[in-house]
C-alpha cells in the first residue's frame, strides 16, 4: 500500500468556534495508482491533500506515504519528506513571476535529491521547451500549467499531488493537461493523487474516493478506465 490513511481527523479553531473539517478520513492507494478525490467546495478536499503532502498536519491518525509516517515527523523531516517525495500542481500554478520558465524548473531541480537530469527534456515533455526563456506573464494559464506540471515533476516525486489542476483552464487545455498527467503516470511510474469537482474526470482513475462534509462517503475502484484523451465533459 503506497498510501495509507486511517482515521484521520482535522479540526480548524477561530475564537471559540471548532469546525472539524476532516471527520475519520480512511484511503488506501497502491503504488503507481491515479487517484482522484471528488467533491464539493468545502468538503475537505484540499486540507486532506496538504496532510498527505506534508503541508499541514492532521489532529489524530495514521497517515502513512511510501512506508513513511508522515504525521509522526518533526518539522525538519516534514520539510525533507515534502521536498524529497512530492510534487505538487495547483490550481493558480504558482509559478516565480520573476523567474524564466526554464529558471522556475531549475531551483526545484537544484534543491532535489534526485531530479530527473536534464531540464530540457522535462519540459520537452510537456511541449514547452520553445518557452524556456520567457516568463510566466508571457504564457497563457494552459501554457502556465504544462511549466507548474514540470516543475512538480522534475523532482521525480514518488507521489504527484495535483489540487484542481484544470480548474482555471478551458476544455481543451484541461484534457491535454489530463494527457500529460497520464504520461507522467506510465512514463514514470509516479503514483497521481488529484483533486476535482469534475466527476467526469474520475473516469481516468484507478480509485475515486468521495468527499462529503469531511468524510469519504464512497471508494470505488474503477473498472473500466477511460483514456483522458476520450473523457468527454
Ligand atoms: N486554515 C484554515 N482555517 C480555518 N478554516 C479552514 C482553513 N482551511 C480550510 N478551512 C475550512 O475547512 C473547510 C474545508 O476546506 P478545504 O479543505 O479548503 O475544502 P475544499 O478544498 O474541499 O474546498 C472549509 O469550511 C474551510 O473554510
Ligand atoms: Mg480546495
Amino acid at each position: 500500500m503506497f498510501i495509507d490513511i486511517s482515521n484521520l481527523k482535522k479540526s480548524y479553531t477561530s475564537g471559540v468556534v471548532i469546525t472539524e473539517v476532516l471527520k475519520g478520513i480512511e484511503m488506501k492507494i497502491d503504488k503507481g495508482e491515479i487517484g482522484v478525490i471528488l467533491g464539493p467546495s468545502g468538503s475537505g478536499k484540499s486540507t486532506l491533500m496538504n496532510i498527505i503532502g506534508g503541508i499541514d498536519r492532521g489532529d489524530s491518525g495514521r497517515v502513512i506515504v511510501d512506508g513513511i509516517e508522515v504525521n509522526n515527523l518533526n518539522d525538519d523531516k516534514l520539510t525533507d519528506y515534502r521536498r524529497e517525495h512530492i510534487g505538487v500542481v495547483f490550481q493558480f500554478y504558482n509559478l516565480v513571476p520573476n523567474l524564466t520558465v526554464g529558471e522556475n524548473i531549475e531551483v526545484v531541480s537544484n534543491i532535489s535529491k534526485s531530479p530527473l537530469k536534464n531540464t530540457d527534456d522535462v519540459l520537452a515533455a510537456v511541449e514547452m521547451q520553445d518557452k524556456k526563456h520567457r516568463f510566466p506573464r508571457e504564457l497563457s494559464g494552459g501554457e502556465q500549467q504544462r511549466v507548474s506540471l514540470a516543475r512538480a515533476i522534475v523532482k521525480n516525486p514518488k507521489l504527484l499531488l495535483c489540487d484542481e489542476p484544470t480548474g482555471a483552464l478551458d476544455y481543451q487545455t484541461s484534457r491535454s493537461i489530463l494527457r500529460l498527467l497520464e504520461l507522467v503516470n506510465k512514463k514514470f511510474g509516479t503514483t497521481i493523487l488529484m483533486i476535482t469537482h469534475n466527476a467526469a474526470i474520475a473516469a481516468m482513475a484507478n480509485r475515486v474516493f468521495k468527499l462529503r462534509s469531511g468524510q469519504i462517503v464512497e471508494d470505488v475502484v474503477n473498472q473500466g478506465i477511460v483514456p483522458a484523451e476520450r473523457i468527454e465533459w
